[in-house]
């Protein structure tokens, strides 16, 4: 693939479209709730260049040394799960417009796959954003958060919120987004952390089940609502509902939905109080909630796993740890962890150690820095 060779290829454009983390508000975009995303310094770098087709494409992504070739009159789903990110943010902007022509374009990451802090987030709005830059298409930075979601919903199955698109694409540096993902009216919060570190650490637990479980989960809340509902006609979403609401209804639902409700309530509860703490410096508060929060997605939403578990157990006896959760989707993937600056190097030591003792898995860590979303590098 020469054409590709990373040095000979001579862009006409190159973005740059992060990675997010999320401090607190987990599940919650998909119930029209809260969340408190940013950016990270974890990206993707697209080169792009207009090639002289009309209708046939190259992607390359180097990370899988594996190259894709799309011919715009047949864009359809793929069996490899990558390659649907790309095709579906394509088959989004053909329902949008029908500017769209040849090009090439590299991928190059950096983002961890599969780990909860939403690469395909990162490669579906790089992916829109440079090409409503390559072709003019007009687009507004909602409509690549917009179309973006929905590719993954169309194209790679997943019915995932907003929140993964919109901080890849909408985040400021050294700030994070209080998003109302139901009206998507937000707030950049300051977030100054000094001298505590936002520390990831990478479990590597692949979270194959993810997918489906998640689905399974909204459809949960869905139900819990539509109970809700028949009682409370102010109830839309779960955004609308109170744990008191949700005790006089507990009769009627199984445990199990009744559970993933009290989760989803006390989370956006969650979301509210870090911004108060986050306002007020308050990190020893801001730390207690995000154990609170792992706790409520352990015990209620049951979507963590041994490995998150033993490493957010662990943290709590580590001096200088304020708080730690498993991050994201899921089933594995990273935690964030609210960690002093002093004992970082002596906590990932000691808990990798440990972590490999009890698993025989090597964890790997870094830290989230509060970085701008999706960006033009170098346009020509
Ligand atoms: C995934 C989804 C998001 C969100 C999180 C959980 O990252 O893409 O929309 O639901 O899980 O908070």
């Amino acid at each position: 693939m020469d054409i590709y060779t990373m040095n000979s290829f001579d862009p006409d454009l190159i973005i740059e479209s992060p990675g997010r983390i999320n401090l607190i508000g987990e599940h919650t975009d998909y119930n029209m709730g809260y969340v408190l995303p940013t950016a990270i310094n974890k990206k993707i770098t697209f080169r792009f260049r207009k090639n002289k087709s009309e209708h046939i494409c190259k992607v390359y992504s180097k990370d899988f040394d594996k190259s894709l070739t799309i011919d715009l009159r047949k864009v359809v789903r793929s069996i490899t799960e990558w390659e649907n990110y790309v095709l579906g943010v394509i088959n989004e902007i053909q329902k949008l417009t029908d500017e769209l022509r040849g090009f090439d374009c590299t991928l190059e990451s950096t983002v961890p796959l599969g780990s909860g802090v939403s690469s395909s987030a990162a490669l579906e709005c790089g992916m829109a954003f440079g090409l409503n830059q390559l072709f003019n298409l007009g687009l507004s930075e909602s409509d690549i958060v917009a179309l973006s979601q929905k590719a993954e919903h169309t194209f790679v199955g997943t019915q995932c919120g907003i929140m993964d698109q919109f901080a890849s694409v909408m985040s400021r540096e050294d700030h994070v987004i209080l998003l109302d993902c139901n009206t998507l009216e937000h707030e950049y919060i300051p977030i100054n952390l000094e001298p505590y570190k936002i520390v990831l650490l990478n479990t590597h637990v692949s979270h194959n089940l993810a997918s489906s479980e998640y689905n399974t989960r909204k459809m949960e809340c869905e139900q819990g609502v539509a109970i809700l509902k028949k009682k409370y006609d102010t109830v839309g979403t779960l955004r609308d509902a109170t744990l008191e609401m949700l005790k006089t209804v507990k009769d009627e639902m199984d445990n199990t939905i009744y559970k993933r409700c009290m989760f989803i309530i006390e989370e956006n509860e969650r979301v509210m109080a870090m911004t108060k703490a986050l306002k007020e410096n308050d990190l020893k508060t801001a730390g207690k909630i995000l154990y609170d929060g792992h706790s409520g997605l352990s015990e209620l939403y049951e979507i963590s796993c041994p490995e998150s578990d033993f490493l957010v157990n662990f943290s709590k006896g580590i001096p200088g740890v304020l708080g730690a959760r498993q991050m994201g989707g899921g089933f594995g993937g990273c935690t964030i962890n609210l960690v002093h600056e002093d004992v970082v190097d002596d906590y990932i030591r000691a808990i990798s150690a440990v972590y490999y003792e009890e698993f025989g898995l090597r964890l790997t860590s870094f830290e989230g820095f509060p970085s701008k979303g999706t960006s033009i590098i170098y346009k020509k």
